[in-house]
């Protein structure tokens, strides 16, 4: 077994404070603290690009943000966007800021293009709506997984802790990966803030980059449980069954997404008695332990999971011990291939070892200078492939699994 020192709680402590000073937002009055947001600098309605969540071989949601309550629509389609999709729930048209369309009876393996399309309601009476500005975007594109894809590749993020320029600068080390999609594997913020701060320190950097073509997938950290805004964060995003806990198949691995929690005891003085996490890890127990013994689970070639809290490596508070206790029997029972976590803010690669985790654990870095890194996968039915990168381009700690089928 490969072992880097032990965790040390107090250095920990230390790594938290530290991503605490550096790089804050300008924090907000609590009165200021909501979701409507103000107009961008040109006065345009669309606040953020439009960024692609939740694609699966048939369906793609595409949300955006706009600075006025709007009537919202997609256009798209395969060589010309011909069709229109909007949202409806319980018989009302959508009329919102935050504007999240799903197009679905999509081709699987198929490129489409498609614009966002908002129609601003300047004044909603009961009776009577003006309509104000319209607007639609460029064509963006996006290509739909092939149901029979043998090929994938995927890049993982951890622990940015809003420091917005450490998105470029780390995807540049990999603007020659082709990637399907990218995982936030948790801490992309300090706190949540307001709509703002989701805005400027995690949409936009990201539409700059990827999101318009290729879809992400949030992972939930510790730190985004925090803060006054923490409740609204769910609404900017799209995973499958409309949970931060879910499995998905692409290609040849099957994922499982957990969310840790909070890493200290629900009645810990910081979370002012509004934590409830080990009820909530315990029912993810459950969801998980009927999960391992699913055909779609158990067929695959590689079970990968990802979560923010490692079980291991992460010192001794409450969130490790009892992801420890709850996830990590099920993880060897399973037989994972591969766990992906962060948190510790120290970079670090653990073979499996029969003692304690039977499964490689990969742990990425942050959020300071030197501590950042990007992880990046590729697997075919044959064999999984791991490789971190520091901020610099070294090569910090790679993994390579070969199928069960192979074993
Ligand atoms: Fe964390």
């Amino acid at each position: 077994m490969q072992k880097n020192t032990t965790y040390n709680r107090r250095n920990f402590i230390g790594d938290i404070t530290k991503a605490g000073l550096v790089g804050l937002l300008p924090r907000p009055d609590f009165a200021e603290q909501n979701d409507a947001p103000v107009k961008n600098s040109a006065g345009a309605l669309f606040i953020t690009k439009p960024y692609l969540q939740n694609l699966s071989p048939t369906a793609c949601t595409v949300i955006w943000i706009t600075g006025k309550p709007c009537k919202s629509w997609v256009e798209y389609g395969t060589s010309a966007p011909d069709k229109k999709a909007s949202h409806a729930s319980i018989g009302l048209i959508d009329a919102n800021y935050i504007n999240k369309i799903t197009l679905s009876n999509l081709q699987p393996g198929t490129k489409y293009c498609y614009r966002i399309c908002s129609h601003e309601i300047s004044d909603f009476q009961p009776y009577k709506l003006t309509w104000g500005a319209d607007e639609q975007s460029e064509l963006y594109y996006f290509t739909t997984p092939d149901t029979q894809e043998d090929n994938i590749s995927w890049v993982v993020l951890n622990d940015i802790h809003d420091r917005p320029a450490s998105f470029p600068l780390l995807f540049s080390l990999v603007k020659d990966f082709k990637y399907d999609f990218v995982f936030l594997n948790g801490d992309m913020f300090d706190y949540q803030t307001n709509q703002q701060q989701m805005i400027d320190h995690l949409l936009s950097p990201l539409g700059n980059i990827f999101s318009t073509t290729t879809p992400f997938i949030y992972t939930r950290g510790n730190h985004e449980t925090r803060g006054v805004f923490a409740r609204n964060h769910y609404n900017y995003f799209e995973n499958p069954d409309n949970r931060y806990y879910f499995s998905f198949t692409r290609g040849p691995v099957h994922f499982v997404v957990l969310d840790t929690g909070e890493d200290k005891e629900d009645d810990h003085a910081e979370y002012g008695g509004l934590a409830a996490f080990d009820a909530y890890r315990e029912e993810q127990e459950k969801w998980l332990a009927k999960e391992i013994e699913t055909p779609a689970f158990k067929k695959a070639p590689f079970r990968v999971v990802m979560m923010h809290i490692p079980p291991y490596q992460s010192g001794d508070w409450h969130g490790t011990m009892h992801c420890r206790a709850l996830f990590n029997p099920l993880f060897n029972k399973g037989k994972i291939d591969l766990l992906i976590c962060g948190h510790t803010h120290r970079y670090g690669t653990y073979l499996a070892d029969d003692a304690t985790h039977h499964y490689p654990l990969v742990i990425g870095g942050g959020p300071l200078e030197s501590k950042r890194t990007i992880i990046k996968v590729n697997a075919n039915s044959r064999e999984l492939k791991l490789v971190m990168l520091r901020d610099d381009g070294t090569e910090v700690g790679n993994v390579t699994v070969e199928s069960r089928k192979r074993r």
